[in-house]
Formats: structure tokens, C-alpha cells, sequence
């Protein structure tokens, strides 16, 4: 027990630095993700591909020169820019993943991080008064497909795309349903890699119209788009290959005979999800909270990320798909995911890639 006077003249028997460094590495953070987000939003990297001042940036932008010399300096030190003499320049890193026109730009990823500060900072109501709700078609399209098309493009888009296209079946495949496919970027990626190959992304009404922004963004031929409800819904017939990636019916036993009897026979049912094993704890205590602060009208979510109530365990799925499927192969989550994980939403905690071949 601190006593009154104890106070003012002992310092404390044990010392505050650990919570000290803790508040100190949130307080910097936070502020030097501001920084990132500020800049991204007056277009400052659009700015950098050539050597420039403070004094003409800010001219250029049009915007206060003192605070714009700060946030260039702390820019440098993080890494995002280079400075020669007085002038500022774009890393190569800045020019790919931080520039407007660029089609790997990261905006949309910091946009969700952002989304994600705002539903944390209703932790104590959540706490208070349970989860908010959401209506998952809203979920998925405000933002978020656009942060993960924007994620995946950075590696693991390009990483599943090599994975699949080895399969003879791929080669010869002439119909794919992207299940859930949100941005239809593995669609497009399909059709471009096979050219007799015509793909269907189905997905939510109110998310579909942005599959179809990036169908024409990528000027894609042969991707079209089915809307509807995939739990409730026709999903359609005769696919060579259905992909199923991280979809909240990824573990769910019901959908396994609706996906079987929508393949040809010998077909691909290619299913990316995180599945968790039989008894498996936590895989992140901090996503657990954040997957909790909100709960979607409609499915259950269950108690820990990615997972949804009625889902099968990773031993108890492929027990199921054995009736139906052969499995040809399991790819760990090491071989496609990031190495680097944003501690939201999105990030692949040892999901697996299942590729599981129709039985006759
Ligand atoms: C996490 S995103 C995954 C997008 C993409 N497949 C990928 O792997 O990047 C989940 C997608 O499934 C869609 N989805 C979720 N529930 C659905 C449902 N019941 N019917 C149709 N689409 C659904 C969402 O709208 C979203 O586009």
C-alpha cells in the first residue's frame, strides 16, 4: 500500500517501465500509422517520383510546409521515402505499394485497419451491452474485399494461382465457380492463365457489383458473376473446379453434398480455409476479441476467429469430404500465406488449402 506521503518523496518500489514501454510503443505506433494514412490521403507518394523539397512539395500540395517537413522526416526514418541533401524521394517499396496508380496500392488495407480501430474503440459498450451487429453482406462490402484483394495481390494470390494451375484437371478445365469469390481475383487470374476456361464468381448481390468493377479494371474476358446467397441459393451446375476461399461456409458439413453435386465427376473442389483441429485452443487471443465485437445477423459466429457455429474440425472435415472426394492434396498455410500478419481480419493463421478430387 502507497502511502500519502510515501508519494512524493520514495519512488516507487516497483518501477513502471514495462507499462511505460508498453504505452510508449501503442502511443508511437498509432501516431506513425496516422502519418502513413495522412500521406496516403493528400497523395504524397504520387508526388515523389523525383527528388523534391518540403518547400515544393507543400506547394505542390498545397498544404502547411512545417507539418509537411515533420511528417517527410518521420517518413524517412520509417523508411518510405529517401533523402538526398534537402530533397525527398519514393523508395522503391513507396512507388509499388503506396502510389494511386499503382495496381498493388496498399490504401484500402490501411482504410481496414482503420474500419477495424473504430469497432475496437467500442470494446467497454460491446463489453457492456454484447456484440454489434452487422449484416454480414455489409461486412464483407464495405472495404473489406477491397483491403484483402489488395493483400492477396502481395503474394498469396500469386502463390494459390501456381499451386492450382499445376493440376492436369486445371489445364483442361473449361468452368470454375469462385465460391464466395468477393473480388474475383483468382477468377481472373484463371482465365488468363487458361483460355478455355469461363469462371463464375458468386458472391452477395451488393458485393458482386464490385467483382464486376474488377472485371473491367482487368479488362477480364470469360469471368462472369452469379449473385445470390451460397447457404440458400442455386449455386449452379457441371463446374470442372469449384474454389472456396476463406468463406464463412468454409467448415460447415451442410454445403459439402450442395459443392459435390455441382462438380463433374473427377472435378476439383479446391476449399482455403483456416481449420481448426479437434480440441485446438486459441490461435490468437487479440483476433478472438475482434471476431466477437461483432456478431452477423444470420450465421453464428463461434468463439474463435474464422470459426462459425455448426463448423466441422479440420479432422472431422476431411472425414466428410473423404465420403465424397478424394484428397489429392493439402498445402500448409507457409507455402501461400504472408510471412507478415496485420492482426486482423484477413490474416491466413495456418489456414490450409485442400484440393479434393470428385469420386466416380
Ligand atoms: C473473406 S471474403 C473471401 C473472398 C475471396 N474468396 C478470397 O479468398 O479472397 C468472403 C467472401 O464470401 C462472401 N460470402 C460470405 N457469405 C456468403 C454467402 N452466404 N453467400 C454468398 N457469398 C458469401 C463475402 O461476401 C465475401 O466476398
Amino acid at each position: 500500500m502507497v502511502m500519502d506521503n510515501d508519494i512524493f518523496f520514495n519512488e516507487p518500489s516497483i518501477s513502471a517501465e514495462p507499462l511505460r514501454n508498453f504505452l510508449s510503443d501503442c502511443s508511437r505506433k498509432f501516431k506513425e500509422f496516422c502519418i502513413l494514412d495522412g500521406a496516403l490521403d493528400i497523395k504524397l507518394f504520387d508526388h515523389l517520383d523525383n527528388l523534391k523539397s518540403a518547400d515544393e512539395l507543400s506547394r505542390e500540395i498545397g498544404t502547411d510546409y512545417v507539418i509537411l517537413k515533420n511528417i517527410c522526416e518521420i517518413l524517412l526514418n520509417l523508411g518510405f521515402i529517401k533523402k538526398e541533401g534537402e530533397s525527398f524521394k519514393n523508395t522503391e517499396l513507396s512507388s509499388l505499394y503506396l502510389k494511386s496508380d499503382s495496381l498493388l496500392y496498399q490504401k484500402e488495407v490501411l482504410k481496414n485497419i482503420k474500419n477495424g480501430f473504430e469497432l475496437w474503440r467500442r470494446l467497454t459498450n460491446v463489453l457492456e451491452n454484447g456484440p454489434i451487429k452487422v449484416l454480414e453482406e455489409d461486412f464483407f462490402q464495405d472495404n473489406l474485399i477491397h483491403s484483402l484483394a489488395s493483400e492477396i495481390l502481395c503474394g498469396e494470390l500469386q502463390k494459390t494461382v501456381k499451386i492450382i494451375a499445376e493440376f492436369p484437371e486445371f489445364k483442361k478445365a473449361e468452368k470454375l465457380l469462385d465460391l464466395g469469390g468477393g473480388h474475383g481475383l483468382y477468377s481472373i487470374a484463371f482465365t488468363r492463365l487458361n483460355k478455355n476456361l469461363k469462371a463464375y464468381v458468386f458472391d452477395f448481390p451488393n458485393v458482386i457489383k464490385d467483382t464486376e468493377a474488377y472485371i473491367r479494371k482487368f479488362k477480364a474476358e470469360r469471368v462472369n458473376v452469379i449473385s445470390g446467397n451460397l447457404f440458400k441459393d442455386d449455386i449452379g451446375k457441371g463446374y470442372d473446379i469449384i474454389l472456396f476461399s476463406y468463406n464463412p461456409g468454409g467448415k460447415n458439413p451442410n454445403l459439402v453434398p450442395k459443392i459435390c453435386s455441382s462438380l463433374k465427376e473427377g472435378g476439383l473442389f479446391i476449399t482455403k480455409h483456416a481449420f481448426y483441429h479437434r480440441e485446438e485452443g486459441s490461435r490468437d487471443y487479440l483476433l478472438d476479441v475482434e471476431w466477437n465485437l461483432s456478431a452477423f445477423e444470420g450465421v453464428h459466429k463461434g468463439s474463435k476467429i474464422y470459426n462459425f457455429a455448426g463448423d466441422l474440425s479440420y479432422e472431422d472435415y476431411l472425414d466428410l469430404l473423404e465420403r465424397y472426394f478424394s484428397i489429392e492434396k493439402i498445402v500448409e498455410g507457409d507455402e501461400f500465406g504472408s510471412y507478415s500478419y496485420l492482426s486482423k481480419f484477413g490474416d491466413t493463421l495456418g489456414s490450409k488449402i485442400i484440393i479434393a478430387k470428385k469420386k466416380p
